[in-house]
């Protein structure tokens, strides 16, 4: 079938089309109200009921997989590979299921799920999923304050936790972090469940802590259909402010995506093997490592690793070869990673990889250099795709199920079929192709992306709705091509993507500035070679300050780094004697980065004083900071 059939079928007819899509899902009760619209609120399938644990394991049990691996673990960092089958997962997840049960989670109770890369955590979401419980996986990276912080605004009955994880032989103490969050979060779980991943590694001296084993051993629960508008889970992710925001994701538009994802975009068939090569902290991980391979029949590859250092810059070639992996999904920061290793591609050699037909990149922008690197190497398409964890799975790529155009080196792709995506200036106007400005979604959006934020109907309609009534606002810019082909030029707001994470300069500013001796600063994304981004802060002292420019600057990354995590990834403060503003007094970010980064630009006509930006200039070339300078 024609990419452009499908495609105009799609828009033309938004009912019937996702109505047949979601025919496809075993329901229990099947939808007759399609779409229903309420006051700019759209709800896909509001009267059908399903359960998503039912359609990932049960149904593939009833359809003859129960002998086919479900999940392939793949340890590198604690040298353990394992084959888990569909008829073992489901043995799992309905014990504990019956654990979470007997702890008194019901339907419509929330979850936090804070875990390593480890088949319990799959366990516990489908597990959330079988009782209708609401989970929240918090990305291992972040630190106890982000945790504390999701504790907060999703009020868990209970904390799914593990005694600790691995980063490049480090431990990372998991249950120490959640008592640490613990006591600075207000709202107070009813229980912690730890996953002991080594005996006498931890003690569960705690009143409510719980042993995961143990809770395994109570009874087996059978799913409880829910019903479509359901919230699967909350997903939090970065926004301009130091708040997270609660993406809350449905469960029958969802299902319906995801499937008709894995077969129409992914070209995937049902028994193959899928490696996402994320994290299930992201929506990656949530989407392609856990519901969309589970619930198509596949097999999917969970990697308790990195593209490098576990044990090298061969382990993916390895993984796809033992494992035969027909598509993989990574970060091109993972890529140059591997090409910063083994530039000349030699680990490829030692491995047969003809099992794989495609890799797909997405969660940052994937430069050329990269691209052609990968696609030469492998000598298989190389399909970057965008998406964002609001949308839960891609609004653009090229769609490998289906006849496509080709994939275009440097550009997104086109709109993904029920995307109807369009370039705005800022008063709205539809741009001309070639000329930069926001990215939109016209309402209705399909199923899958989020129907709200969690708890903040205020804040979902202000970030997304009011500044284009009528279309999703993403957050990113772009233009389109003389083809049709969108392309991703960056952000709108302070959200910055470090190797594939998605993190707030917003927030960073504000740990930055609470600083004694900081008046103001600025926190900008700046190029980086392996990274994609990473964050630079630029600081005025208050008056009278003293401080040596180095510990001030040793003080805030560990400020950072101890309220974000690690991941945050903040290596440079540096002190300036002003910050370029423009006369209204807004920071003029987007020039400090194309300073740093090298980049061509005209001088604001807003600024305030332009002599600022040359103070900028030198400073940051004194310092060998940005690609402009390094
Ligand atoms: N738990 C705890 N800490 C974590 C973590 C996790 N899950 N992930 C990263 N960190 C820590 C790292 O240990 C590191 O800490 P350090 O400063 O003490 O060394 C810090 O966060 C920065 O991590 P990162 O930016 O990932 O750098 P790295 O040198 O550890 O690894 C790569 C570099 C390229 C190998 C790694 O970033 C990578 O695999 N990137 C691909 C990411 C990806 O797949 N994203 C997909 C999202 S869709
Ligand atoms: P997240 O919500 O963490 O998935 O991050 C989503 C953001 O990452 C998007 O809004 C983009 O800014 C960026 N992003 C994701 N995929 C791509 C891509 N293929 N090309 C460019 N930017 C991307």
């Amino acid at each position: 079938m024609l990419y452009e059939d499908l495609y105009a079928e799609s828009i033309s007819d938004k009912e019937a089309f996702w109505a047949k899509q979601a025919s496809y899902l075993n329901w229990n009760i099947p939808p007759q109200n399609i779409l229903e619209h309420n006051e700019g609120k759209y709800r896909w399938f509001a009267d059908g009921e399903l359960n998503m644990s039912n359609l990932c394991l049960d149904v593939n049990i009833a359809n003859g997989r129960g002998e086919q691996d479900a999940i392939i673990y793949d340890s590198p960092v604690t040298n353990t590979i394992q084959h888990i089958t569909y008829n073992q997962l489901l043995d799992d997840v309905s014990s504990f299921a019956a654990g979470l049960r007997n702890l008194g989670v019901k339907t419509g109770d929330t979850v936090v799920i804070y875990m390593p890369m480890i088949p319990q955590a799959l366990v516990a979401m489908l597990a959330c999923a079988r009782l209708g419980a609401i989970h929240s996986v918090v990305f291992g990276g972040f630190a106890p304050h982000e945790l504390a912080m999701r504790i907060d605004d999703a009020r868990p009955k209970v904390i799914v936790s593990a005694s600790y994880g691995i980063e490049f032989g480090k431990r990372i103490p998991y249950k120490i972090l959640v008592e640490e969050a613990l006591l600075e979060a207000k709202h107070k779980p009813d229980y912690q469940v730890y996953y002991r991943r080594e005996e006498g590694f931890d003690t569960l001296a705690g009143a409510n802590d719980m042993d995961y084993e143990a809770l395994m051993k109570v009874g087996k629960a059978s799913y409880t259909p829910v019903s479509s508008t359901h919230p699967l889970y909350i997903l939090y992710t970065s926004g301009t402010t130091g708040r997270p925001k609660g993406i809350v994701r449905d469960t029958g538009g969802y299902a319906t995506a995801l499937r008709f994802s894995m077969q129409y975009f992914y070209g995937v068939k049902q028994g193959d093997v899928f490696f996402a090569a994320s994290d299930i902290g992201w929506v990656v991980g949530h989407s392609y490592i856990v519901y969309a391979p589970l619930l198509y029949g596949c097999t999917t590859v969970l990697f308790e690793g990195k593209p490098v250092r576990t044990p090298d810059a061969g382990v993916f070639w390895r993984m796809i070869e033992q494992h035969k992996v027909n598509h993989m999904f990574t970060a091109p920061t993972a890529i140059r990673a591997i090409k910063k290793e083994d530039a000349e591609g030699n680990m490829l050699k030692d491995y047969d990889i003809s099992s794989l037909q495609t890799l797909f990149l997405a969660g940052e922008r994937c430069d050329s250099d990269t691209y052609f690197w990968i696609k030469d190497l492998l000598g298989i398409p190389v399909v970057d795709h965008w998406w964002q964890t609001e949308s839960g799975w891609p609004m653009l790529g090229v769609m490998k199920g289906l006849k496509s155009p080709e994939v275009m080196p440097g550009a997104a792709g086109k709109p993904v079929c029920g995307f109807d995506i369009q370039i705005l200036d800022d008063d709205g106007r539809i741009v001309q192709e070639g000329h930069e400005g926001n990215i939109v979604v016209k309402l209705p959006l399909p199923p899958g992306c989020l129907p709200s934020l969690w708890n903040n109907e205020i804040r979902f309609h202000k970030s997304y709705f009011e500044r284009f009534p009528g279309y999703y606002l993403t957050g990113d810019s772009g233009y389109t091509d003389a083809d049709g082909y969108f392309h991703i030029m960056g952000r709108i707001d302070d959200v910055i993507n470090v190797s594939g994470h998605r993190l707030s300069t917003g927030e960073m500013e504000e740990i930055v500035s609470k600083h004694s001796a900081v008046a103001e600063c600025a926190v900008v994304g700046i190029a980086d070679e392996l990274r994609g981004q990473r964050p630079l802060a630029l600081v005025v002292l208050k008056d009278n300050v003293n401080i040596d420019e180095t510990v001030l600057e040793d003080e805030l990354i560990q400020l950072v780094r101890g309220k974000i995590g690690a991941v945050a990834f903040l290596k440079n403060a540096v002190v300036v004697k002003r910050l370029p503003k423009t006369r209204s007094g807004k920071i003029l970010r987007k020039t400090i980065c194309y300073i740093a980064d090298g980049k061509p630009f005209s001088i604001p006509s807003t600024i305030d004083d332009p002599s600022i930006l040359k103070e900028i200039e030198e400073v940051l070339s004194e310092k060998k900071l940005g690609l402009a300078f390094s």
